[in-house]
């Protein structure tokens, strides 16, 4: 992390769990243990029906709601999807984009920018996923594999809105596997995307981007994670489901940063 320059994140994405009556549960207990100081955002993603009840509980709290995916498109025949514009209306702050299991089930990177441009367009804060599988950092080819996702799913995005952009990278091989990137592997992968926003954009922007860790990460091992200096926040799968341990994550933000 570096507070200096860019924000601290800690997201929750709750994939397909929870009703919005278990939303309801948690943001009560949520609530109740927050802490009370400024030293991260926090979002939680919640399933697309969930997102009325999380809205509502979360009002006068510092705790932004996101959806978990969008549909490029303003409106029209797509059924079953839903529109950066109804998020907004619904009350959303963020949008997950292009997450692995997402990925998996065929969105493409020309998906993904699509998405990633629609929800600036409305106003939404992207957090665009990207990571390696295990094959692809067993063949050494990581940092260009995630060079390629992070430049096709920017394109067309202007300067001016470059900031709004998270990034999160998220190796596929620690999703949901209690296998955690170590500090130094997931550092090392955040400081390369980093140099690829410069590239991209200039070293200022690249400077105030902030770029979360993603892939089993948990209130054991947040502290160590954040405290690299190109790991700017986490986006939380199995660990935001449980409130104690999704506060101890935004506790371990809570540390002197370079
Ligand atoms: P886990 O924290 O459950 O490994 O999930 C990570 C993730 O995919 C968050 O988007």
């Amino acid at each position: 992390m570096n507070r200096k320059y860019r924000k601290t994140v800690i997201a929750g994405n709750w994939k397909m769990n929870k009703t919005p009556t278990q939303t309801k549960e948690f943001m009560t207990q949520l609530k109740a243990i927050l802490p009370k100081g400024r030293w991260c955002d926090i979002a939680l993603c919640v399933p697309a029906v969930c997102i009325p009840a999380a809205v509502r509980a979360v009002r006068e709290t510092r705790i932004g709601i996101g959806a978990e995916n969008c549909n490029p498109n303003p409106s029209g025949a797509y059924t079953g999807e839903i529109a950066t514009d109804m998020l907004v209306d619904a009350g959303c702050k963020y949008v997950i984009i292009g997450h692995s299991e997402r990925r998996a089930m065929g969105e493409t990177d020309a998906d993904v920018n699509a998405k990633v441009l629609a929800a600036l367009e409305a106003g939404l804060t992207p957090i665009m996923c990207c990571g390696e599988s295990l094959e692809q950092r067993e063949a050494d080819i990581t940092n260009e594999w995630i060079a390629m996702q992070i430049k096709l799913g920017l394109q067309g995005v202007p300067e001016e809105k470059i900031r709004k952009v998270v990034i999160a990278y998220e190796p596929i091989w620690a999703i949901g596997t209690g296998k955690t990137a170590t500090p130094e592997q997931a550092q090392e992968v955040c400081e390369s995307i980093r140099a690829v926003v410069r590239k991209l954009y200039s070293s200022k922007n690249a400077r105030a981007i902030s770029i979360l860790y993603g892939g089993s990460m948990n209130e054991k091992n947040a502290f160590e994670l954040l405290a690299q200096p190109d790991i700017d926040g986490g986006l939380i799968g199995g660990a935001s489901l449980v409130p104690e341990k999704f506060v101890q994550i935004i506790e371990a933000a809570n540390q002197p940063t370079a």
